[in-house]
């Protein structure tokens, strides 16, 4: 699975410009990446292999959101609130309600923001200067890639006709919230 576009030319100058504050938003990723995964365990606990591979998953995201605070406390930054994320709420809107569906469009929608991730901190990884940084961003994309192609292979086992006609259809929403919304300081 590829992404329909590449993430615009001007958002790797600004991050870099900016990096306090796609490091502070990074953090907030890794956590609702977590989270996230505990919840999709809690909706479909009867799911076959959801419920394990959530909690392996949970358990990842945290590992990366203690290795960015780490980053963060090192350069004398702090968490702070939330400020959102409208990349991916925007894909969170996509999702339909019947709980068939509503499976379905998560694990695919959670393919998407790893698969966007993965794309964003591989910029990052071969744009920053600081080698150690670039080493973390690296490994991280390598993370994001493997989570997004587990989605995708829930996604086919939940829903093995319908998975790909989805799939092309939520791709081309994030493409266009990719090349519409405004380019922020923040990893998407
Ligand atoms: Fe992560
Ligand atoms: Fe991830």
């Amino acid at each position: 699975m590829t992404l329909l576009c590449d993430t615009p030319a001007a958002w790797l100058p600004q991050a870099i410009a900016r990096f306090d504050e796609v490091l502070v938003d990074h953090a907030h990723c890794e956590k609702k990446a977590a989270a996230h995964a505990l919840s999709l365990l809690a909706a479909f606990p009867q799911e076959p292999g959801l419920a394990r591979a959530m909690a392996r998953l949970a358990r990842e995201e945290s590992g990366h959101l203690a290795q960015v605070l780490a980053l963060l406390e090192k350069r004398g930054l702090s968490l702070g609130r939330d400020a959102g994320d409208p990349y991916a709420q925007g894909l969170h809107k996509q999702v339909r309600q019947p709980a068939r569906e509503r499976l379905l469009d998560r694990l695919l929608v959670s393919a998407l923001i790893e698969l966007r991730s993965e794309e964003r901190l591989s910029l990052l990884a071969a744009g920053l200067i600081d080698p150690e940084l670039r080493q973390f961003y690296a490994r991280l994309a390598g993370a994001e890639k493997g989570h997004g192609e587990l989605f995708l292979r829930l996604a086919r086992r939940a829903a093995p006709e319908a998975w790909e006609a989805r799939l092309s259809q939520l791709a081309r929403v994030e493409a266009k919230l990719v090349r519409e919304l405004p380019i922020r300081p923040a990893i998407h």
